[in-house]
């Protein structure tokens, strides 16, 4: 069955404090949202790319893989789990959905392709990847005190910081995001969904240069791991 991308990119990156979403933001000549779209379709095995795009976006026709062959574009929702959502109705039920975020440029050929081999061969519902966490990981109390107090320091021997992309049956993650919905669950990522259903999700232990732009200091940094990825 193919393996099709979907690519989130209706947010409105109002933490990027810019003049524009952050995937429309240029790095080296080329907007964000371009070099993801060039990371995943220089992969053989991705051959299709869904894309969710705000109802009221300015820029995105203007980019010159708009009407490309390979290219679907869908209308996002008011997060990113209904981005997905509409992005996850135009799929064939027993297509692979390999979904990343649109912020995410520095995404490397390898880390799909270990991504890609575990969802395929292992006996679990899909996978996603992600990095240990490296830091020293604290729970703050939850009464809203200035300064926040520590309640414990959490075990981090056992925690991840969940990435994307993030790869699941196309049929059992519209099911999952739709179940989740419905059940006022919140999802931030796809597996949250998936694991809310009750599958089984790995995890693939990815480089860690693979940002999500979030703040005006990740360009910088996004810039650098691009042409590190390409040298
Ligand atoms: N996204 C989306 N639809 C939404 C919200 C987010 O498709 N309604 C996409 C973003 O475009 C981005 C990805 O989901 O590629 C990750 O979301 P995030 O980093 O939070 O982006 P924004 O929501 O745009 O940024 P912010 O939260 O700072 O406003
Ligand atoms: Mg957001």
């Amino acid at each position: 069955p193919p393996i099709i991308a979907v690519v989130p990119a209706a947010g409105v990156g109002s933490r990027m404090q810019a003049d524009r979403p952050k995937q429309y933001l240029t790095i080296h000549g080329k907007t964000v949202l371009e070099h993801t779209f060039n990371a995943l379709c220089d992969h053989p095995l991705i051959t299709r790319v869904v894309v969710a795009v705000s109802h009221d976006d300015p820029y995105f026709d203007a980019l010159s893989v708009a009407r490309a062959p390979w290219l679907t574009r869908v209308t996002g929702g008011h997060t990113r789990s209904e981005s997905v959502l509409a992005a996850t109705a135009t799929l064939p039920d027993a297509s692979w959905a390999l979904v990343h975020d649109a912020a995410r440029p520095c995404l490397s050929h390898k880390d799909i392709d270990a991504l890609i081999q575990t969802a395929l061969t292992s006996s679990v519902a899909g996978a996603i990847l992600a990095t240990p966490v490296r830091d020293t990981m604290k729970r703050a109390q939850p009464d809203l005190t200035e300064p926040a107090l520590i309640a414990h320091t959490e075990n981090r021997e056992h925690l991840w910081h969940a990435l994307t992309p993030q790869m699941f049956r196309a049929d059992q993650l519209r099911a999952a995001l739709e179940h989740a919905q419905q059940a006022g669950i919140p999802v931030t990522d796809e597996a949250s969904a998936m694991e809310a259903s009750g599958h089984a999700v790995a995890l693939v232990d990815a480089n860690p240069a693979n940002i999500k732009i979030t703040r005006p200091a990740d360009m910088p940094l996004a810039q650098f791991y691009l042409s590190a990825l390409h040298d």
